[in-house]
């Protein structure tokens, strides 16, 4: 008998790290896959999807300009109900730290329907930091099943709160799984804008004429004064560093691209676009000299290509990723925006210590390790893939 698996989720950023995912299910010989899409994002969820060629089997449709929290949870809740008793899965699956995650595992859960967490485990342990990330992925721990960690400091995490370690997998993250094929050096950027920019290429990104640095910042917690102190940071460097260009993919978000467009328009180094597609933007950080962002995702990818993450937060959920040294949480400030960046274009020490090429969170195996796991957890293999084994940090 073929397990029937769900996969629900409805942002960019869950997008693409369950594409790997929906592809390993499809091919296993016990399971059977369906996916779902709330549509929380709509524009950054089809890119993700076109480029994956994922057909969701339902589409909820929810988003709205300028959407509430509330609206959220509540669409997607009202809306998966029916489909959910239609389906009738064995095993949903939700990803990460959204309003989509949380909402998908509650609506399983008051239908008695097993619930798999991917990227499970992360915490800062402040409730308001990320808001409302934090509680989103923290109140899907004791509604889950089975729970995929990627790494063991969030198993670690998981095994803390009491969640029992024969339900905990450290599986890596798929958003390294997703890596794999993307970058490329004759790689030919598909947004027009990118395509017409003279951009460093992989193997000068360092020592080219201009260095590029990618700007990715949007997260609720930045709107409104940290975010204007992020982006006059940003110009104040970029003001004085002649060499410096910035690319900033701007997020569809209102909120975002009012600020973004208001304090780093109309400048001729600070190159505002719409968000890229996928590729277009892995094969834009490969060649940075740097990225400054709020992203979670984006502090998980630069690992690989060795690039200096500047993480403009006061706390991350991804700790690895600092210790391991690639990463250095900044906070929001102006002035400390604009001193950090400065000593990474004029400190060469500092920054060679920061270009480490050694991803902590994955080693692109995650999603074939998560297959494994739910194939053994409904009795079709004797025991599941070894645990992705990272230095405990
Ligand atoms: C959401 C997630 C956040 C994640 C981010 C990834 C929650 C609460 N937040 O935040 O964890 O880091 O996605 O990008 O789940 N919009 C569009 N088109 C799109 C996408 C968004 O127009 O394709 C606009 C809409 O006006 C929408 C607004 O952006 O109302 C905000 O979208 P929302 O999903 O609520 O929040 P994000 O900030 O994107
Ligand atoms: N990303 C993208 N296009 C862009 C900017 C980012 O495809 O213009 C990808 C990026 O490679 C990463 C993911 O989006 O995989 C991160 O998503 P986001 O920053 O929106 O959310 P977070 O990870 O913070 O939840």
């Amino acid at each position: 008998m073929k397990h029937r698996v769900v996969s629900v989720f409805g942002t960019r950023p869950e997008a693409i790290k369950m594409a790997p995912l929906v592809s390993a299910i499809e091919s296993s010989p016990n399971l059977t896959s369906s996916v779902v899409v709330t549509a929380q994002h709509r524009e950054m969820l089809d890119q993700v999807l076109d480029l994956f060629k994922i057909e969701p089997d339902y589409d909820l449709d929810i988003m709205k300009t300028r959407q509430s929290l509330s609206e959220i949870t509540s669409n997607v809740i009202l809306k998966l109900e029916q489909i959910l008793q239609d389906m009738n899965p064995h095993l949903l699956l939700v990803h990460g730290d959204t309003t989509t995650t949380f909402a998908s595992a509650l609506s399983a859960y008051y239908q008695k329907i097993s619930i798999g967490h991917v990227e499970a485990g992360l915490r800062t342990w402040d409730k308001y930091a990320p808001f409302p990330e934090e509680m989103n992925r923290n109140l899907v721990g004791p509604l889950a099943d089975l729970h995929f960690a990627p790494t063991s400091k969030a198993k670690n995490n998981l095994l803390t709160e009491g969640i029992s370690e024969n339900k905990i997998f450290v599986t890596g993250n798929t958003v390294v799984d997703a890596l794999k094929t993307s970058v490329q050096p004759q790689y030919q950027f598909q947004d027009p804008k990118l395509a017409s920019l003279d951009l460093p290429s992989l193997s000068n990104r360092t020592t080219a004429n201009k260095k590029l640095i990618t700007l990715e910042v949007h997260r609720r917690e930045n709107w409104g004064a940290p975010m204007k102190n992020i982006f006059k940071g940003i110009k104040k460097l970029v003001d004085e560093f002649q060499d410096v260009m910035v690319v900033f993919p701007v997020h569809r978000n209102p909120a975002v691209r009012e600020t973004a467009y208001e304090i780093l328009g109309n400048h001729d180094r600070i190159i505002l676009t719409d968000p890229l597609p996928t590729r277009d933007f892995h094969n834009l950080i490969a060649r940075s000299y740097l990225v400054l962002t709020d992203s979670g995702g984006i502090q998980e990818e630069a690992p690989s290509f060795g690039v200096p993450v500047l993480v403009v937060r006061e706390k991350t959920e991804r700790e690895e990723g600092l210790k391991q040294g690639t990463v250095m949480l900044i906070g929001r400030e102006q002035e400390r925006i604009y001193q950090e960046s400065k000593k990474l274009l004029t400190d060469k020490e500092l920054y060679e210590t920061m270009r480490k090429q050694d991803n902590p969170y994955g080693d692109g195996f995650a999603s074939s390790r998560i297959v494994s796991a739910i194939e053994h957890y409904y009795g079709h293999k004797d025991a599941p893939e070894p645990d992705y084994k990272v230095s405990p940090v």
